[in-house]
């Protein structure tokens, strides 16, 4: 598969970034949780450039009113990239150019928190009219290594209609997730999706498999989002409208991811990321990997 029928799959790349972060307050309080450095970087840009190595030319930022710092990030900054360029400060300039260059930025705001199908609803009418498909990245979701949303796109070019990326999680942790109904196919990490139930009680969840924030979704879905009705949580999920294509003979397939995962949206999973990025770092992590071990015998 070229990397140019990849790209014909999608364009756009849905970031729904309009939550609080309760998780994360204090800071919260002013400083979005997607802004939240992994050791330099914002979580966000990561995931933006995740979704530009797969192809994609337009990040929609689904945001909430008071969040603007967050496509602020992608917007150029003139004054600091003359002051940096003034000074011979290549390598900053090169950080400060990062974001803006990875690829075009528009935001669309979500009013009202009514959940994850309905912040990726809130796009339906921004997209191009030849944009069958879309990809969805959920920004506290950090998928590595990364390269799935292409392994997807290819999978969607073969099988066509959606294709979501799945975890195995055997445990009780499973709840927490939206999970699959599969069938094997002919490819051990491809199956067909018969069913697709959000945040089950452990032992009614169909199969140890979880969807893990990356989606890449037929245009259809936003009909589907338009006819479900408030799920678990009293919120409209976007589990629900893939189970509703399900049901209606679409095609649903799940790539099962056998990477490593970091889950930025809470403390705990945040501070593994850090340190996880930091100990690969060429300037810190060495250093920290000496401090990290004298600390843990101490
Ligand atoms: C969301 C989705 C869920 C998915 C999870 C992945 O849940 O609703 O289906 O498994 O992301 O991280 P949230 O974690 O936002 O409650």
């Amino acid at each position: 598969m070229s990397e140019s029928s990849a790209r014909r799959s999608f364009r756009s790349a849905v970031v729904p970034a309009a939550g609080l972060g309760t998780r994360f307050l204090p800071t919260t309080k002013t400083v979005p949780k997607e802004l939240l450095p992994v050791v330099d970087t914002p979580g966000i840009e990561l995931v933006a450039e995740e979704a530009a190595q797969a192809g994609a030319e337009r990040l929609l930022i689904v945001t909430s009113p008071g969040k603007d710092a967050v496509a602020a990030h992608f917007a150029p900054q003139p004054a600091l990239e003359e002051m940096l360029k003034e000074r011979g400060k290549d390598a900053l300039l090169a950080k400060v150019r990062r974001a803006p260059d990875l690829l075009e930025v528009a935001t669309v705001t979500q009013h009202e928190p009514k959940g994850l199908g309905h912040a990726v609803g809130c796009v339906a009418d921004v997209l191009d009219d030849d944009e069958e498909a879309v990809a969805v990245l959920l920004p506290d979701d950090l998928v590595l290594p990364t390269g799935v949303l292409t392994r997807m796109a290819q999978v969607r070019d073969q099988h066509g209609g959606t294709v979501l990326c799945a975890f195995d999680i055997p445990g009780p942790e499973i709840s927490a997730y939206g999970v699959f109904d599969v069938a094997d196919t002919a490819d051990a990490d491809v199956k067909r999706v018969h069913g697709m139930v959000e945040k089950p009680p452990a032992d009614e969840a169909p199969s140890t498999y979880a969807a893990a924030g990356r989606y890449l979704l037929d245009r259809a879905i936003f009909d589907a989002l338009g006819r479900i009705t408030p799920g678990a949580g009293g919120e409209l999920q976007l589990t629900d409208a893939v189970a509703l294509l399900i049901e209606e003979g679409h095609p649903v397939h799940v790539v099962v991811h056998r990477g490593g995962r970091h889950d930025l949206g809470n403390p705990g999973g945040y501070v593994r990321a850090f340190v996880d990025f930091a100990l690969q770092h060429p300037d810190y992590g060495d250093d920290l990997r000496s401090w990290l071990a004298a600390r843990l015998e101490g």
